[in-house]
């Protein structure tokens, strides 16, 4: 298996995106664009939490990599006016890790865990008791003489961020009293996203240029802003500074990112279901083989766009590439046709 490359239009944070990120990110819920929903369901959430002087319930926010999980649990921190601790399920190894974290919270803080499908069990199981009854339990000792201890915690709130849902173990799930879902954003949220971090890049840029670069960057913020960098750079060595919407065509064309942003990546993970398996059925490890690259990584990243663009399907015997994705290639779908005639 090839070493994960570097993708430009994939949402998960690449080494590149970590200051991008902190300068670009939202500090509150009016300047987070987009989700409309979710953020009017928060806005109610914490505005009574906060009326009461009680801690906010524990909210599981999920989606693709890229949507504004981690800056959403940044903003409602800063919302409830509280502290946020900020760890991911793979960091917190023992027990022991999760103990010292829970009780040096204060009342109200909130703690942050990132791939919160990725909890081993123990430290899960640990959480079950903290996040119900805001107590530790920890058996002291071994043995016949070992002693249950029962420690009371501050009220916090746990908000967890999952790429994968169904990946959650029902029992931790159930035990969030909200669970949003992020969805992809729409072209006019991107733009505006665009406008903000532009201005915020001090990059001079025309509309139509950075409308150019929303329509490409997969209703995935992080990818916007990264291609607004790129596009950028373009820009300055190449057209006198300013992101114009040739400029910006030229630039997403350089970088192999077509008019609906899917990369050769993309292209290439559906040329092999249409052309090596005559547009499937095919299961993901068959295709993960052929492309070379990790089944996770085509799950998290990769497929969440192609099935929303419908160029993609799920079924129970694998995936399928849909009259969509064949037209989009320039591919004939003869599929179920009788076979066409040669002609001398
Ligand atoms: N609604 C938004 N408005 C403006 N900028 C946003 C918004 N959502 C995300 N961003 C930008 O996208 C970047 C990535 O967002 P964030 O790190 O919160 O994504 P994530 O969902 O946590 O991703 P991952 O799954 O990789 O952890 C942020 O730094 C921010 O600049
Ligand atoms: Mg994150």
């Amino acid at each position: 298996m090839e070493p994960e490359r570097e993708r430009i239009v994939s949402g998960k944070l690449g080494a590149d995106d970590t200051s991008l990120d902190t300068s670009l990110r939202p500090k509150c819920l009016t300047d987070f664009v987009g989700q409309a929903k979710v953020k009017e369901n928060l806005n109610i959430a914490i505005t009574a939490a906060k009326g009461r002087a009680e801690a906010l319930d524990h909210i599981l926010l999920y989606g693709p990599p890229g949507l504004g999980k981690t800056t959403m649990a940044h903003i409602i921190a800063s919302e409830m006016g509280v502290n946020i601790k900020i760890t991911s399920g793979p960091a917190v190894e023992r027990t022991g890790d999760l103990a010292a974290i829970l009780t040096n919270l204060r009342s109200q803080d909130v703690l942050f865990i990132d791939e919160v499908h990725r909890l081993n069990r123990t430290v899960e199981e640990m959480l079950y008791p903290a996040m119900e009854d805001f107590a530790l339990d920890i058996i002291i000792g071994k043995g016949p003489g070992a002693k249950n201890l029962r420690i009371n915690l501050p009220n916090f709130t746990l908000i967890g961020a999952t790429t994968r849902f169904a990946l959650l173990s029902p029992p931790l799930r159930d035990r969030f009293g909200a669970v949003y879902r992020l969805d992809f954003y729409d072209q006019a949220s991107i733009g505006a996203i665009l406008k903000r971090s532009a201005r915020i890049l001090q990059v001079a840029a025309e509309d139509s240029g950075l409308n150019e670069i929303a329509r490409r960057a997969r209703g995935t913020p992080r990818v916007a802003n990264r291609l607004l960098k790129r596009v950028r750079d373009y820009a300055q060595v190449m057209a006198e500074g300013t992101v114009t919407q040739p400029v910006a065509q030229e630039a997403l064309a350089k970088l192999e990112i077509d008019h609906t942003g899917l990369d050769e990546v993309d292209h290439k993970l559906l040329y092999t279901i249409i052309d090596k398996f005559n547009g499937g059925p095919v299961g993901l490890d068959t295709i993960a083989a052929s492309i070379s690259e990790e089944a996770d990584t085509i799950m998290d990243v990769y497929e969440p766009y192609l099935l929303q663009l419908g160029f993609l399907e799920r079924t129970p015997r694998g995936r399928l590439a849909t009259k969509l994705a064949y037209e989009h290639l320039g591919r004939p779908d003869n599929r179920g046709k009788p076979p066409q005639p040669t002609l001398l």
